[in-house]
This record gives structure tokens, C-alpha cells and sequence, in this order.
């Protein structure tokens, strides 16, 4: 079957509403930003602070290109993964790209007691997500082919989301 690659904004639910997806569709479930680390040896705050993002974005590039080929997966990108076209290309390569997307107050709960991000460690949240969600709207729209918004679901909502996608997707395949 299909693999599908989540992608979204920071607390869109890429990470939990797709172990709960792999879970319900006996995929394997990975993380680009869990490889990121496992890569570098050390968290991704780390990684921005002593490599800087540049640095962190070409090992997003090296952990979608490590996992060309899997199948019957779900797969979770970190939020900026789709600033590169290089990355876009790739995903597309490994599976559907569905975009997850909240409204901003939902966001910027679910980050609320959330220390590891470092594009919004500031005191001023709210304006950075509004400003990032703004400047990224049209590659996040470019780079999907479905898009599930999560602000009023559960996680085994969106998961069911998620399987519907791939499951039409196989259907109009055959
Ligand atoms: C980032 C999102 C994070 C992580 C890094 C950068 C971004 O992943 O990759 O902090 O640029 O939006 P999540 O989307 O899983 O939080």
C-alpha cells in the first residue's frame, strides 16, 4: 500500500495523528525530525544553536533521501521541510503529501508548554506563528495533495482522515 507523508505547521498533530494512523493501518510509523537527531546525535534546538538552520534543513534533505524507497508507512516531516523545492520533490517520490493545518489559537495551544522549537522561543508566539504560516501558505498548499484540518478533531479522527486518503488514492489507482 501507499505511504503517506504528512506535512504542516508546528502542532498541526503530524507526529501524533500519524503513529495513530500507522497503528490503525499496520504501517510503520517514522519521523524526519527523530532521524534528524538520531543523525546528528543531538536535538534539534542543539542543531539550530551550534549548526545553525541552514545545516538543519540540508539534514532534512539527507533524512527524506534515507527513506526513499519504504513502504507501507506513514511518515512525519518537521514543519519547514517543504521550504526547500528539492524536498518537495523527494517527498512526493516517497508517498502522498497530505497537509495537516490548525487554526492558529489551536497551534498555539497545543505548543503552549513546548520548549523544543526553536523558530518560536520567543516571548511574541503568536505574531512568529502568524508570520511563519504566512510566509510558508503557498508552499504548503503546493506541496500537498490533501489536506486534513485538524483543529476540531481527535487524533483517531484525523488518523481515519488519513487512512480514507490513502485508501481513495489505491482505489482510483487500480
Ligand atoms: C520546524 C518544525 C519542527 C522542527 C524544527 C523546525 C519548522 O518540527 O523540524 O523545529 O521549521 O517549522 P515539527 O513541525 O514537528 O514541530
Amino acid at each position: 500500500m501507499t505511504n503517506a507523508v504528512l506535512i504542516g505547521f508546528m502542532g498541526s498533530g503530524k507526529s501524533d495523528a500519524g503513529k495513530t494512523a500507522a497503528s490503525i493501518l499496520g504501517y510503520s510509523f517514522h519521523d524526519t525530525d527523530t532521524i534528524i537527531e538520531t543523525l546528528a546525535c543531538k536535538k534539534i534546538s542543539k542543531i539550530f544553536e551550534e549548526d545553525g538552520e541552514p545545516h538543519f534543513r540540508n539534514l532534512e534533505t539527507q533524512a527524506l533521501e534515507g527513506l526513499i524507497g519504504v513502504q507501507n508507512s506513514i511518515i512525519s516531516t518537521g514543519g519547514g521541510i517543504i521550504l526547500k523545492k528539492e524536498n518537495r520533490g523527494i517527498i512526493r517520490k516517497i508517498g502522498i503529501p497530505i497537509l495537516l493545518h490548525a487554526r492558529v489559537d489551536v497551534i498555539l495551544n497545543r505548543l503552549k508548554d513546548k520548549t523544543d522549537r526553536p523558530l518560536i522561543a520567543a516571548p511574541n508566539k503568536e505574531e512568529l506563528v502568524k508570520r511563519i504560516l504566512e510566509d510558508r501558505k503557498e508552499a504548503y498548499s503546493q506541496s500537498s495533495d490533501a489536506a486534513i484540518d485538524t483543529s476540531d478533531l481527535t487524533l483517531e479522527e484525523v488518523a481515519y482522515k488519513i487512512k480514507g486518503i490513502i485508501e481513495s488514492y489505491e482505489k482510483n489507482k487500480s
